[in-house]
């Protein structure tokens, strides 16, 4: 049985990873921001725990709420999209603030509060984007959410230097998946990328650390 911490687990892929994991009989704490999101989180058998990624507060607070645990796998999934751009259309401040706290200063804040709380050799993932990578890049849509995911990748790769040798830690695209965020129109379904996502993890060895991975395991470039 393994020990599991997700972030973001209200609905989408983040709730996916609790269901899919309690299913396997693992261990699983997830966090939300509001009442349903707990509710839900809860209703799966797992450990539910309040975070709002985008407040300082509430980071702060969660090394002593998870103090003692050794996780063996932890996932920073929470993330939005912002505004639905085509071209070079100037993000509001709030727009940036919005997109940028969630994706970037959250993980940033939360990625050194879970430090203490990693098994030896545990795995680290970040729930990245194929749209943060610059090499397959051919369209301008979404640049703000593009921006958010190629720094997101920047953190992950710090991350992965300072935690060499304690944990594998590694971004994972998850598909173009079918959830709020993804649209009714996308590639595959919810439940297929979490299970190519946790297959994934579960082959990962030292040597993936700093790696940037589609869901089902092929490196992709940053
Ligand atoms: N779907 C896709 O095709 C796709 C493709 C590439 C990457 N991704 C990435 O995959 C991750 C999950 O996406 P999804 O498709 O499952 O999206 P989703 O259905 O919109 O779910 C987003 C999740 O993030 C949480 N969240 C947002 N802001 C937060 C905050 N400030 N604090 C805590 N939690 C917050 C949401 O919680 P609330 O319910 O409280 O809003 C929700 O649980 C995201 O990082 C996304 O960028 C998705």
């Amino acid at each position: 049985m393994k020990q599991v911490f997700i972030v973001g687990a209200s609905r989408g892929i983040g709730f996916e990873f609790v269901r899919q994991y309690r299913a396997a009989g693992d261990q699983v704490t997830a966090t939300a921001r509001s009442d349903e999101g707990l509710a839900h989180i809860v209703a799966l058998g797992a450990r539910a725990l309040r975070l709002d990624v985008a407040r300082a507060a509430d980071a702060s607070s969660l090394a002593e709420s998870i103090s003692g645990a050794a996780f063996d796998v932890v996932i920073f999934n929470a993330g939005v999209y912002g505004a639905r751009t085509r071209g070079l259309e100037a993000p509001t401040d709030e727009e940036f603030d919005a997109v940028m706290h969630t994706n970037v200063l959250g993980p940033m804040r939360v990625l050194p509060q879970l430090v203490l709380a990693l098994a030896p050799g545990a795995k680290l993932a970040v729930i990245s984007s194929r749209m943060g990578s610059m090499g397959l890049r051919t369209s301008p849509d979404g640049w703000l959410y593009r921006a958010s995911k190629a720094a997101l990748n920047s953190v992950l790769k710090d991350t992965s230097l300072a935690l060499a040798g304690k944990a594998v830690c590694v971004a994972l695209h998850p598909g173009w998946v079918r959830t709020d965020m993804g649209g009714a129109g996308a590639d595959i379904d919810v439940a297929t990328s979490v299970a190519d996502m946790r297959r994934t993890l579960a082959r990962l060895t030292a040597a993936d650390n700093g790696a940037f991975l589609n869901h089902d395991g092929a490196a992709l470039v940053w």
